[in-house]
């Protein structure tokens, strides 16, 4: 969708370190951002926040942290024109999360889908943060007063709610503060699924790695896991309109559409009717020559820790200052004393 003249202010969008970036990261959300970056001023950020509400992903923060900062950069973000910096890095974050909880109905997170994925039958002891995620969520987005945001489908129902919010908080303060941001869900792959479930989302904690792509994966790693990559008894289809009722095929076709940025028709015609050799061949080829390409460079920035803390450290000072001024403004809107 929303491939419409930008016009609303900044660009912001994040992704957590938790380790495995993968395929769905790079085609539902990185890969985009890159030519979001030529239209208007971007801010991305590496949410590690949001990361420490499941405990385990506190183990490897720092790593995962410069992980996602090489992901971004060998993918092809900018520093030099994107606001590039670590989440935790900018107070107003959490500051203005809380202000948004006082503006969030409960009713409005009683509906969140992830949390009760994530919760799952243990709702009593998941930890707060994992409830108002959605909350801090809508801060990120809020705090730089953004317009728009790049992000995979699964991330459609927290946008509808910074939405929501950010219009709870203009009508009770009767005020045009804040922008109702745009969810910008791009790409021909908005929802990359598992190479080994097709009804279910790739994903950084899958314990199986032959369910993904990881952004890190060298030539020998993807071929093996495209080989493996779960397919059907049936040959190739000869049209798009029965890949619903084969969702590992919908997936790879998916995929391919999105990476050789070839015509659905025209790959149908070339595969229709054969088995799948040739065509998770030709897959490993077109994932092959861009993903290796982001792998080595990723090898490369992360030998080099200090270049990235230097760059992140610039990118929150600049995050800071925008932060900053409106939370000011939030305050004053607010009527708090400010002495
Ligand atoms: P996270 O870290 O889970 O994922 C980062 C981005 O990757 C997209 N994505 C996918 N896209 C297609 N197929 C998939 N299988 C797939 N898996 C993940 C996600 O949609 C996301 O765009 N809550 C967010 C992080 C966040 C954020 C924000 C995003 C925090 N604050 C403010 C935008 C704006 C998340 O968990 O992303």
């Amino acid at each position: 969708m929303v491939e419409k003249k930008l016009d609303k202010g900044l660009v912001f969008s994040g992704v957590q370190p938790t380790g495995n970036l993968h395929l769905g990261n790079y085609l539902g959300a990185i890969k985009n951002w890159v030519n979001l970056q030529k239209e208007k001023p971007c801010i991305f950020c590496i949410v590690d926040l949001h990361a420490i509400t499941v405990a385990e992903n506190r183990f490897k923060l720092k790593e995962n942290t410069l992980e996602v900062a090489a992901a971004y950069i060998s993918s092809g973000i900018d520093p030099k024109k994107s606001k590039i910096f670590i989440q935790s890095n900018v107070s107003g974050h959490s500051e203005l999360a809380w202000i948004l909880s006082c503006h969030t109905p409960i009713g409005w997170l009683n509906r969140m889908t992830q949390f009760k994925d994530k919760a799952g039958k243990n709702k009593e002891k998941a930890p707060l943060g994992l409830y108002s995620y959605p909350v801090l969520m809508a801060a990120d987005i809020l705090l730089y007063k953004s317009g728009y945001v790049p992000v995979g489908e699964d991330q459609k129902q927290h946008l509808e709610l910074s939405r929501d919010i950010a219009q709870s908080f203009n009508r009770f303060h009767d005020v045009d503060f804040f922008p109702i941001p745009e969810p910008l869900i791009m790409g021909l792959a908005t929802r990359v699924m598992s190479l080994k479930d097709g009804t279910k989302k790739m994903s950084k904690s899958d314990p199986s790695d032959y369910s993904r792509i990881n952004m890190t994966d060298n030539t020998d790693d993807i071929r093996k896991k495209i080989q493996k990559a779960k397919t059907d008894s049936l040959p190739f289809p000869d049209n798009s309109e029965n890949l619903e009722s084969r969702p590992e095929i919908n997936n790879l076709f998916n995929i391919f559409c999105s990476m050789s940025e070839m015509n659905r028709d025209k790959i149908i015609k070339e595969y229709s009717g054969k088995d799948f050799k040739k065509f998770k061949e030709d897959l490993f080829e077109v994932i092959n020559s861009e993903i290796s390409k982001v792998s080595v460079e990723m090898q490369k920035l992360l030998s080099d820790k200090g270049y990235l803390e230097d760059l992140l450290k610039v990118g929150a000072e600049e995050a800071r200052e925008i932060a900053e001024n409106n939370i000011r403004e939030i305050k004053k809107i607010i009527n708090f004393y400010n002495l």
